[in-house]
């Protein structure tokens, strides 16, 4: 063997062993990361979610999208007519209410975040489109009338962005009483995928140990975790048990899509 190809081939090794370390140490970081939905509370949780959701890049990010998700366009084809009262949850900057107004609906959307809302108006000037705009936290009682709308919308998987459960069940009721018997909620969450019990794993494992003691985050639900937002991943069973404590029944599961068709009897 000549020394040249000894000195490359140890090169290459040595690159090849580094890449290994460092996908170990990186995964090592993000398991570190998730300690802090055990370490905070579920208001010091939403707190950071709020500034975080406010932040200029966000905006900027959700400012630049004007166009429909996969799946949502034919939901709204398939249960939306023309010439409803529509109110949009979680609209960010403003994107879907747009698209909806456009297609006729009388809209009304809101969003926790007044960064997110500001840019929401804008848009909605500047294409002379009448939409209803608020700031409004899903975790307050909606500043909306009882049964004053036909349709509810909430994509994006934006029910995930609520936990812990109580407050999910609670904002579930809120909605339910602002839509007008025989109403259609269309919504959207992210769903635990693969094993029923993901997503476990040893950080999950070590939280259901640690959430019962002293300091530690006690309302630490299974499917809890930070994945750029604090998400939470449902199991079909637990939505379908929150959609029931909320009184709506299920009209269609696009569970592997994210979203589900409710509807107000
Ligand atoms: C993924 S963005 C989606 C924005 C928009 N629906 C879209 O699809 O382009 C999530 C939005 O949910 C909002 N949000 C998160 N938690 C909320 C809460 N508790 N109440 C109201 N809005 C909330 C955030 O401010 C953010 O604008």
């Amino acid at each position: 063997m000549s020394l040249r190809y000894f000195v490359g081939y140890s090169l290459l090794f040595l690159a090849r062993l580094l890449r290994k370390v460092f996908a170990q140490v990186s995964r090592a970081v993000s398991l570190l990361e998730q300690f802090a939905l055990i370490v905070w509370t579920s208001s010091e949780i939403d707190r950071y979610s709020r500034d975080d959701w406010n932040s200029w890049a966000s905006v900027q990010g959700y400012a630049r999208m004007d166009h429909w998700l996969a799946t949502e366009q034919a939901l709204v084809e398939k249960y939306l007519s023309k010439n409803g009262e529509l109110l949009n949850l979680a609209c960010g900057a403003g994107r879907e209410a747009l698209l909806l107004a456009r297609s006729g609906l009388r809209v009304t959307a809101c969003d926790r975040s007044p960064r997110m809302v500001a840019e929401a108006r804008r848009r909605a000037q500047e294409a002379h489109l009448p939409v209803r705009l608020a700031v409004a936290d899903l975790l307050d009682d909606l500043p909306y009338p009882e049964k004053a709308f036909d349709y509810l919308f909430l994509t994006n998987i934006a029910l995930s962005y609520i936990f812990p459960k109580w407050r999910r069940v609670r904002f579930l009721r809120q909605a339910h009483s602002v839509l007008k018997p025989g109403g259609v909620f269309i919504i959207s969450f992210a769903l635990a995928r693969g094993n029923p019990r993901i997503p476990a794993g040893p950080s999950e494992w070590l939280f259901m140990r640690l959430r019962g003691r002293g300091p530690f985050n006690r309302e630490y639900e299974p499917g809890d975790r930070l994945e750029g937002a604090f998400i939470h991943f449902f199991r079909l069973e637990e939505l379908a048990h929150e959609f029931q404590e909320a009184r709506f029944l299920v009209k269609e599961w696009l569970g592997d899509q994210g979203y589900a068709v409710l509807v107000k009897f």
